[in-house]
């Protein structure tokens, strides 16, 4: 990623399909004056991400895109990043597949965050899966995004320790907390 110069933030975009709360927690951070990035444009794949209340809190525009059509979603979706001038995008809980070719148009531009240590448990019910196999240590990863799930180069992952109380639940919880950390380390680290 080209270092910024100025003090002029990059227009980002997130997208989400839940609860936001990491989208919370990077509006929280780009209105830190030293924030490499602003937040612009907040987009959902569902209408019942009720992460979309925090569009009207913050005054940022929002989208909802429900993917059935992916083709025609993503060029809707491009022409509007095209026209708020985005330059960056981030993964935030978001739930669909973006399209090789939408990918490819974000190339180096796209990150997500994910709640294990990946290569660990890519996909869905990553905490599940860590108290099932008894691990000692779950986490989060932020990394960039390609077309394979989950498996685009590490930006970087904090490890966290699973204690013998810890349910799924419990260790989402923990895991979450150390997520708004990491989303907020890994986009300094990149810019
Ligand atoms: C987070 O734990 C995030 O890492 C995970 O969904 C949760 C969203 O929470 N993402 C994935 O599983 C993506 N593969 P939030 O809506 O409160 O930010």
């Amino acid at each position: 990623m080209k270092k910024l110069t100025g003090r002029k933030k990059t227009k980002t975009a997130v997208f989400i399909s839940g609860t936001g709360s990491n989208l919370k927690n990077l509006i929280k951070f780009s209105k830190i004056k030293n924030s490499p990035i602003s937040i612009d444009l907040i987009i959902s794949d569902t209408n019942k991400a009720t992460g979309l209340k925090y569009a009207k809190q913050f005054d940022i525009k929002k989208k909802i895109f429900n993917f059935n059509n992916v083709k025609i979603n993503e060029s809707k979706i491009l022409t509007i990043i095209k026209k708020k001038k985005i330059k960056f995008i981030c993964l935030a809980g978001f739930m669909k597949i973006l399209s090789k070719s939408f990918l490819k148009k974000f190339d180096g531009k796209i990150i997500n965050i994910h709640p294990s240590l990946l290569p660990k448990y890519k996909g869905l019910n990553t905490h599940e899966r860590a108290i099932k196999n008894k691990d000692k240590f779950a986490g989060c990863t932020v990394h960039y995004v390609t077309s394979k799930l989950d498996s685009g180069r590490i930006i970087l992952q904090k490890k966290i320790k699973v204690s013998k109380r810890d349910n799924p639940k419990t260790l989402a919880k923990k895991v979450l907390k150390q997520e708004y950390k990491l989303y907020r380390a890994a986009i300094i680290k990149i810019f």
